[in-house]
């Protein structure tokens, strides 16, 4: 189960009256326990509790109580020595009213909530369902709610509005959720006049056959399209009025609104009571992303990546840089209004920015470092010298394009409202700005010197509806321009395999010209590339979260050369580590980051994690492209040894669908049923077989030997097997094989010989590289490379 998945199960749990004996089964059927463990766990024959509750091993000591006896029950279950024997991490205590919980693992102490509530804090409980995370999980609990609720309704809808998942409607019901995340949003937190305004409108004034919920919605968004005074004019109804004008794009362009039905009004109600003032705008964005795109809509609420990963990369880049000078500064006025004025100028730019996860980190580290400042200079309620559009982005989709400015939006006035109060940050909220400085479209296609200007003159664009803006749009101004540019993200990492036919064209209208091995690159390579002319234009750092494989083997010999030649250096590097997310099949992606910078004379450091998930800095000389200390050597690749030692070759491909190749079983089968010759069967070794000791064999037959071989039945339908196969296949070469069904595709292996077997894939867990010596004497054994 998905975390997504278990915070419905959860909330249904939640709504269900409460059954004191039937809870702790429940509660573990919803973390994605089976039957037969929770029939085992009834049958007491798993059931390890010692205060007649449920205790499953290693997970949680639950216990039902009569009412008022929560506290007491839940010290006694930490308190129990089953609890310890067991290794419980998890005890939990409830009467149906009151609900009280704690992970022994950690020092937070008990959470306690009304029952009702305690679905609001399952993130603390995903261990229970093998997913382990970055702390931060527990603080994204209402994040993963509001996405599971959002994908709810997002459904639902398109169930009854199918045209609305065209691709033709496709951006409209985008551009419909992003209304209403904002409408949520705003309603909570002061932006809208009364809590809950939003919710309450359409619950009151829509029917509630729902028949009229669409009409209710649309005049409420064109309300907030239209100034108070011009509202009279265009027809708004009066109970509209209430909602301020908020522009900013995110309502103007059509009001329509897709039909509803009783359920989605009712899920859209649901989704209005959640207290979205808990909202965090990087992690709900990479989350709600999902909920728009049909094949990540499976693993919902699980792309999530860690404020520390993000950390990672802008730390380095430029974050640790402002709080050195701010430490430096102490509380010299002119130190710190230097450096106040030193971030309002600087731009961050990612140039594959999601639902905008890096941009709304760098915004809300900058804002702390800027509160600091005024904080320390005694003016702690001025207004921010932050400008929102310098932290610019590009992105492929257009929903989390959308999200990422809204998620911009929410950081800004979350910002202002710790940093500045309720008050102010209302005062200069809406508005909103109609500037914007996300754009949608394709990275390795666009000028990111337009999108990102070195200087702040550009032509003023305001455009009428900003997720409509053309790709080519002009730039917008920089705010107090001429300052630093700083380049992050996480672009996409695809093989040279795993490209689609307009990722390989992107990367070739690219590079070629360039180099022309530009094929084996991987799709991020593009962004380095243009990171590093981005840079010989104009001043600015960069640093890519990327897939290890550009710092190794073949790829390093042809894109870092081209890097390297635009001036640019590695002057800082985190060696790799796991892309931890809450998919767990994306556990394992190993990635680097890679800073690259112009600048002369920069201190040059390797990051690398240690066991302990700690961190430790080493300073190097010079970073070359293998992300080691040492100075820049590539190493290419030669098809003939340097010196006098034999061939390294791949082996002898079968090419054979299955045909030739034969498990213990069938060579048997062939040998003794099927009177197969023995000298046409041999043992054969791959890296599977070598790797896990596997014994295999297959047919092995000489040009000279087939006539004759051919006259066995069993040997005849393999060699038909194999001749229909090599046949069938739309390339010439392999076709042509079809003619020599007797033999592997490629043979390279002749007579006796010594080999040398190096496994092509081997576990990164082994600490030796596993290379075996085989002595290949004639009919014995052949390789071939799988
Ligand atoms: C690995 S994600 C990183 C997004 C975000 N920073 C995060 O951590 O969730 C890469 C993003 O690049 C976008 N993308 C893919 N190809 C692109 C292209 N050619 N131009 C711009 N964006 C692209 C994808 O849609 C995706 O949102």
């Amino acid at each position: 189960m998905n975390a997504v998945e278990i915070e419905e199960a959860i909330s249904e749990l939640a709504e269900r009256p409460f059954e004191a004996e039937e809870f702790p089964f429940a509660f573990l059927e919803a973390f994605g326990n089976k039957e037969t463990t929770l029939k085992r766990l009834r049958k007491g024959e798993s059931n390890k509790s010692d205060l007649g509750g449920v205790l499953q091993t290693n997970n949680i000591h639950i216990a039902t109580c009569k009412a008022g006896e929560v506290t007491r029950t839940l010290a006694a279950l930490k308190a129990s020595p089953a609890t310890a024997r067991a290794k419980a991490r998890f005890v939990l205590a409830t009467d149906g009213d009151l609900f009280e919980a704690e992970d022994l693992t950690t020092d937070d102490g008990p959470i306690s909530c009304a029952y009702a509530d305690f679905p609001n804090h399952f993130g603390l409980f995903l261990p229970l369902a093998g997913i382990t995370t970055v702390r931060q999980v527990r603080e994204s609990s209402f994040d993963i709610r509001a996405t599971s609720r959002l994908n709810r309704l997002y459904v639902e809808l398109l169930k009854d509005n199918p045209e609305w998942g065209t691709a033709q409607r496709r951006h409209d019901m985008n551009h419909f959720m992003a209304r209403l995340i904002f409408c949520f949003f705003a309603e909570d937190t002061e932006i809208f006049n009364g809590d809950g305004a939003f919710t309450f409108a359409i619950e009151t004034m829509s029917a509630r056959d729902s028949s009229n919920t669409h009409e209710v919605i649309s005049e409420l968004f064109r309300a907030m399209n239209t100034k108070v005074a011009e509202r009279a004019d265009a027809g708004i109804p009066r109970w509209a009025y209430v909602f301020p004008y908020v522009n900013g794009g995110l309502f103007s362009g059509g009001a329509d609104v897709p039909r509803f039905s009783r359920i989605a009004r009712s899920y859209l109600l649901h989704i209005g009571g959640l207290d979205w003032r808990k909202i965090n705008p990087d992690i709900f964005g990479s989350m709600i992303q999902a909920v728009a795109d049909d094949d990540e809509r499976g693993a919902l609420g699980m792309h999530y990546t860690s404020v520390p990963n993000i950390l990672k990369v802008l730390n380095p880049l430029f974050l640790d840089d402002l709080r050195q000078q701010l430490e430096q500064a102490h509380d010299n006025a002119r130190m710190l209004l230097n450096l106040r004025k030193r971030m309002s100028k600087i731009r961050v730019f990612d140039p594959a920015c999601g639902s905008g996860n890096f941009l709304v980190i760098a915004y809300k580290e900058i804002r702390a470092i800027e509160a600091e400042i005024n904080r320390r200079r005694d003016e702690a309620d001025r207004g921010t010298e932050i400008p929102l559009t310098n932290f610019r982005g590009i992105e492929l989709r257009d929903f989390p394009a959308e999200i990422a400015r809204l998620a911009l939006i929410i950081a800004e006035y979350q910002c202002d409202v710790l940093y500045r109060g309720q008050k102010e940050a209302l005062r200069d909220f809406l508005p909103l700005d109609a500037q914007n400085w996300i754009t949608c479209g394709n990275a390795l296609r666009l000028d990111w010197l337009s999108i990102c200007p070195p200087t702040g003159t550009g032509v003023k664009h305001h455009a009428d509806d900003l997720f409509h803006t053309p790709l080519n749009q002009a730039q917008i101004d920089f705010e107090n321009e001429g300052g630093e540019t700083y380049i992050c993200g996480n672009p996409p990492y695809k093989g040279s395999q795993g490209q689609t036919d307009e990722q390989k064209s992107d990367l070739k209208a690219f590079f070629e010209g360039r180099t022309r091995n530009w094929k084996s690159l991987d799709y991020v390579s593009g962004w380095f590339m243009k990171a590093a002319d981005f840079g010989t234009r104009t001043v600015t750092n960069t640093a890519f979260v990327s897939t290890n494989s550009i710092c190794q083997g073949r790829q390093v010999e042809t894109l870092w050369p081209l890097v390297f030649s635009t001036g640019h250096e590695i002057y800082f590097a985190h060696s790799s580590f796991k892309w931890a997310n809450l998919a767990s099949y994306n556990a394992g992606v190993t990635v680097v980051i890679v800073g690259l910078s112009k600048e002369p004379g920069r201190t040059r450091t390797i990051f690398s994690d240690t066991d302990g998930s700690g961190t430790i800095a080493k300073s190097a000389e010079n970073i070359n492209a293998y992300l080691a200390p040492g100075s820049n050597v590539t190493i290419g690749q030669l098809s003939r040894p340097m010196s006098k030692i034999c061939d390294m070759s791949f082996g002898s491909m079968p090419n054979d669908g299955g045909g030739l190749l034969l498990d213990l079983g069938e060579a048997n089968a062939a040998t003794k049923r099927f009177g197969v010759d023995s000298s046409y069967i041999r043992p054969a070794i791959g890296t599977q077989e070598f790797i896990n000791g596997v014994e295999r064999r297959c047919v092995w037959v000489r040009e000279a030997e087939y006539e004759f071989a051919r006259k066995n039945i069993w040997l005849r339908s393999r060699f038909d097997a194999v001749e229909a196969k090599r046949q069938a296949s739309p390339r010439a070469t392999t076709s042509k094989l079809g003619e020599v069904p007797y033999r592997f595709g490629e043979v390279r292996q002749t007579g006796e010989e010594k080999v040398l077997i190096v496994a092509k894939t081997s576990s990164e867990l082994r600490e030796y590289l596993p290379v075996g010596l085989f002595v290949v004497i004639s009919r014995a054994v052949v390789t071939f490379a799988l």
